[in-house]
């Protein structure tokens, strides 16, 4: 059902009435398409058929988040919250529904993206606008012996990477991003300003790690920082098809879930080459024991490792090298994007046979092939109960991500990216998570199902919503539309894959 366009109107009326100038940006507005722009990071929902918001409130303040909703809600237009404009499928800015008129509420303009490190009290009050690089960068301008555990990309979003969960090169140490947030400010589908006490903890326990644009919209966090070491350590070390990297496949995942939780050594695979990257919370030393200890086979040396302070670790892992400044960690990149990709994940329980490694390799090789990158669990990870958050994949071996990406327009280049990266994740069925074969929210695949209204039956849409929230959630699903009928039961806040109030 359309939203007719006097709702449309009513609005935009009523946007214009309770907010300033210059924050709201209709299709009227010389700069909204630049304002549009800013944070799509996918060139595949950047084209003139993608449906585009009636406006984008750029808010500065919650009491333009508060005003948006309310006026949303009272006049029948939806409204997606936009962070840092990285989801995989472009939620938080477009629609697949070309019919219905929504808008988006964008964090970054202002004030909702602030960094306030309280280097005393370890811990920051981060706005759901800043990116994870500008909370690095404000972290370390204070000390260097605090960090955080975010994401390896430093221009993904604050609000949506804690609201999937969100982890990165630290979460062998210290767990899940969203492990480390003690309280939240929110905006909830009656315009009310909500924090934890406010909120109780059934939606506190939601809104870390639950999904994005499920529950409100969530303006600020504070986040618990960790302590590094003065030195850390990192490497990047090559093993091609032919010099053995597939036994050396086979082995690391028995061996990288379960190093020292110091070390974290993760594989990207593309073409026909293993590439092994390695954070190590200690000194050279340290990280050459433990490999020489665990995984001798990957005969890492001394002098491929190098030392350096935390933040210039998160530096040459976002941007492949040493002696970047750490201004580069401030750049959003709001220039239109210079890629198309899609991905999807699995996650990993039992080691998987040899002959998988020698099959993806052929995969590889062929035309339109990508990369996948694999991310050990175990540690801290394994640690935490599968319900203590949302997230449900504590216990696996590893993730997998399968990134499929290309430059050159039209349908040919889109059906053969597509085409190999849904072959080669078809082909790893028999081997990952099975009953639900598990994936990872913040890597968001649309292939795994869509919201409809169930012909208007709570149960139906409930029940088909169940396929792809049981592969993101596993048991947690249940829980998170409990609490969805609780907070927001006319599900106002939704999108393609939002959870839906749970049926009474
Ligand atoms: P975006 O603004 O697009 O929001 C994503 C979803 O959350 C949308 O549904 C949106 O409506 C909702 N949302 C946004 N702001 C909200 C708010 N304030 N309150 C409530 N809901 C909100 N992941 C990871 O775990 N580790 C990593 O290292 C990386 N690295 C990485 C690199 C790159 C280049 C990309 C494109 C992506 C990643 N990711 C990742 C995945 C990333 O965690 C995921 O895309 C996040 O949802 C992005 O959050 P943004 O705020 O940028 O996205």
């Amino acid at each position: 059902a359309a939203a007719p366009a006097n709702q449309t109107a009513g609005f935009l009326d009523c946007l214009a009435a309770s907010l300033p100038a210059g924050v709201v940006y209709t299709h009227a507005s010389r700069s909204y398409q630049s304002v549009l722009e800013s944070s799509i990071k996918n060139l595949l929902f950047d084209t003139p058929a993608t449906p585009t918001p009636v406006a984008v409130v750029e808010a500065t303040d919650a009491s333009h988040v508060q005003a948006a909703v309310r006026c949303g809600v009272g006049h029948g237009v939806s409204v997606r919250s936009r962070s840092g404009g990285h989801d995989y499928e472009g939620l938080s800015y477009r629609s697949l529904d070309a019919a219905r008129a929504f808008a988006v509420v964008d964090m970054a303009g202002g004030a909702l993206r602030a960094v306030r490190v309280d280097v005393r009290g370890r811990a920051a009050w981060v706005g759901s606008g800043a990116t994870l690089g500008e909370v690095y960068y404000a972290i370390a301008n204070k000390t260097s012996r605090l960090g955080f555990p975010g994401s390896v990309g430093p221009t993904v979003g604050v609000g949506g990477f804690l609201s999937g969960g969100g982890f990165g090169l630290m979460l062998r140490k210290h767990g899940l991003a969203s492990d480390h947030v003690l309280d939240a400010t929110m905006v909830d589908a009656k315009g009310r300003l909500l924090d934890r006490a406010a909120m109780g903890e059934d939606l506190f326990w939601a809104i870390r790690g639950g999904g994005g644009g499920n529950f409100g919209i969530v303006l600020s966090w504070k986040l618990r920082l960790v302590p590094v070491p003065a030195t850390v350590t990192v490497f990047t070390v090559h093993r091609s098809r032919n010099q053995s990297a597939t036994d050396l496949l086979a082995k690391w995942q028995r061996v990288a879930p379960s190093l020292p939780s110091d070390a974290f050594l993760r594989v990207v695979v593309q073409n026909q080459n293993a590439q092994f990257e390695s954070l190590y919370l200690g000194t050279r030393a340290g990280l050459v024991a433990a490999m020489a200890d665990a995984f001798p086979e990957l005969n890492v040396t001394a002098s491929d490792c190098i030392e350096m302070t935390w933040v210039q670790s998160v530096l040459y892992f976002a941007f492949y090298g040493t002696g970047k400044p750490p201004e580069m960690l401030l750049d959003r990149g709001t220039g239109r994007p210079d890629r198309y990709f899609k991905a999807k994940s699995d996650y990993v329980q039992e080691p998987m046979p040899s002959q998988v490694w020698e099959t993806t390799w052929s995969w590889l090789l062929k035309d339109g092939a990508g990369l996948l990158i694999l991310d050990p669990y175990g540690g801290e990870m394994a640690r935490v109960a599968p319900a203590a958050t949302p997230f449900p994949h504590r216990q696996a071996l590893y993730n997998i991500q399968y990134y499929g990406f290309w430059s050159e327009s039209g349908e040919a280049a889109a059906a053969k990216h597509m085409g190999w990266i849904r072959g080669v994740y078809g082909e790893m069925e028999p081997y990952v998570s099975k009953n639900p074969r598990g994936a990872y929210v913040n890597y968001r695949d649309l292939d795994l199902g869509v919201n409809d209204d169930g012909g208007g039956v709570a149960r139906a849409r409930y029940e088909k919503a169940t396929v792809w929230g049981r592969a993101y959630f596993k048991a947690n699903f249940e829980r998170l539309a409990a609490v969805k009928a609780k907070v927001d039961p006319d599900n106002y806040f939704k999108n393609e894959q939002s959870i839906p109030p749970l049926p009474s």
